[in-house]
C-alpha cells in the first residue's frame, strides 16, 4: 500500500489546499453528500468539475461508470489531473475505479464521509462495480494517493448508516484480541459517537497494517472478509444494506464455525454477543430467516470461492485468530439453514 491516511478534524485544511493546487481536479460525490455540504465543496473545489451521482448501491454499475468516464473525458482531464471521491462506499468504489481507468490511471484521493467508508472501504485500494447481480465482480486494486478521514462528517450520519459502519467495525473484533476486548467491554455502548471515534482510529490502523502486508489478497487480507460471504449473499437476497448484511453474515458464519468445531465455543458466544448488540441497534434491518436457503445460492458466485462446488468463508476461530472454512455448496446451505433456525 503506497497511500497515506490522514485522520483528524484538521486533515482537510491541512491537505486539500496542496492537493487541489496546480492541476485540473475532478470530484465525484453523490446527491446526499452534495446537498449536505455546500460550503465544503465551495471552499475546497470551487474550480473543479463536480459529478454528482445518484445515491445507492444500485447505481454502482456500468451505466454510472460510463457516465462518469465520459464526463472526465469531456472535462479534458490530463494524466496529471486528480480525482477526489467524496462520499460513502459506493462513491469511493466508483471513484477509485474511474481513476484507475482514465488514461490508465490518474491520482485519486478518498474523502470518506460515512462510518463504513471511513473504517473500511476507503482504505486498501479495492475498487469495483456490481455486474449481473454479482457484487464487486468487476474492478481493480488501485491505491489512493491519500485518504482524508474527517470525523466531522459523521455528525450528520443517520442511525442506520451508523449501524452499517458497525458491521465492518465488529469484523475487526474477530481479528484482533485487544480490539475484541474493547468491543466486548463496550457492547452496551456501541452507538456512542465517542467510542466510535476511537474505534475508527484502531480500525484504520488495523486495516492499513493488513493491506500493507498483503495488498492483493493472496493470503492475510482474506481475514477482512470475515462475515462477508454470507453477508454478500444476504445483501443480494434481501436488499439489506452492506453493513447490516455483514452483521448477519458474521452471526450466521460464527454459528456455522462453532457447529463445525472450527470456532471455540466460549469465544464464539462472546463474539456473538458483540454482533447481537450491534444488530439490536435500531432501526433493525429484517431478513426472512425462513428464506435463508435462497440466499445460499448467491454465495456460489462469491469471489473467494476457488471452484464451483465449495463455498469459502473467512471465519473467527479463537481470540485474535481466524481461518478459512470451506463447505460443499449443499452442506453450506444446510448449515446456514440450521444456524438460522437456532434463532
Ligand atoms: N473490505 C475488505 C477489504 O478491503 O479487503
Amino acid at each position: 500500500m503506497k497511500g497515506t491516511v490522514y485522520l483528524g478534524e484538521d486533515c482537510l485544511d491541512a491537505r486539500l489546499p496542496a492537493l487541489t493546487k496546480g492541476q485540473a481536479n475532478f470530484v465525484l460525490t453523490d446527491e446526499n453528500v452534495f446537498a449536505l455540504y455546500p460550503d465544503f465543496f465551495k471552499k475546497y473545489f470551487s474550480g473543479a468539475e463536480i459529478f454528482v451521482m445518484n445515491a445507492g448501491e444500485e447505481y454502482k454499475n456500468f451505466t454510472s461508470l460510463q457516465a462518469i468516464l465520459e464526463k472526465m473525458v469531456g472535462a479534458g482531464l490530463k494524466r496529471t489531473s486528480r480525482l477526489f471521491a467524496v462520499g460513502g462506499g459506493v462513491v469511493g468504489d466508483m471513484g477509485g475505479l474511474c481513476a484507475s481507468l482514465y488514461m490508465r490511471g490518474i491520482s485519486c484521493v478518498q474523502i470518506p464521509t460515512t462510518l463504513l467508508s471511513q473504517v473500511d472501504s476507503s482504505v486498501g485500494g479495492k475498487t469495483a462495480i456490481d455486474v449481473c447481480g454479482v457484487k464487486n465482480v468487476v474492478g481493480a486494486f488501485y491505491q489512493p494517493q491519500e485518504v482524508l478521514i474527517d470525523p466531522n462528517f459523521l455528525k450528520t450520519l443517520p442511525p442506520r448508516e451508523w449501524k452499517c459502519g458497525l458491521g465492518e467495525i465488529v469484523k475487526y473484533a474477530a481479528l484482533d484480541g485487544d480490539f475484541f476486548e474493547t468491543m466486548y467491554q463496550n457492547k452496551e455502548n456501541l452507538s456512542s459517537p465517542q467510542l466510535a471515534l476511537s474505534l475508527v482510529y484502531d480500525s484504520v490502523a488495523l486495516k492499513a497494517g493488513v493491506v500493507m502486508r498483503d495488498e492483493k489478497e493472496t493470503g492475510e487480507r482474506k481475514c477482512l472478509n470475515v462475515g462477508h460471504t454470507t453477508g454478500h449473499a444476504i445483501e443480494l437476497a434481501f436488499g439489506l444494506s452492506h453493513g447490516e448484511s455483514v452483521l448477519w453474515g458474521m452471526k450466521l458464519e460464527t454459528k456455522i464455525a462453532m457447529a463445525t468445531g472450527v470456532c471455540e465455543k466460549e469465544y464464539g458466544q462472546k463474539l456473538l454477543a458483540i454482533v447481537e448488540a450491534a444488530l439490536a441497534l435500531p432501526p433493525v434491518g429484517k431478513i426472512d430467516l425462513v428464506k435463508i436457503g435462497e440466499a445460499a445460492q448467491n454465495a456460489s458466485a462469491d469471489k473467494k470461492n476457488v471452484d464451483s462446488k465449495n463455498i469459502v468463508m473467512a471465519v473467527a476461530k479463537a481470540k485474535g485468530e481466524w481461518t478459512i472454512l470451506s463447505l460443499v455448496a449443499d452442506d453450506y446451505k444446510t448449515a446456514l439453514e440450521r444456524a438460522a433456525r437456532k434463532e
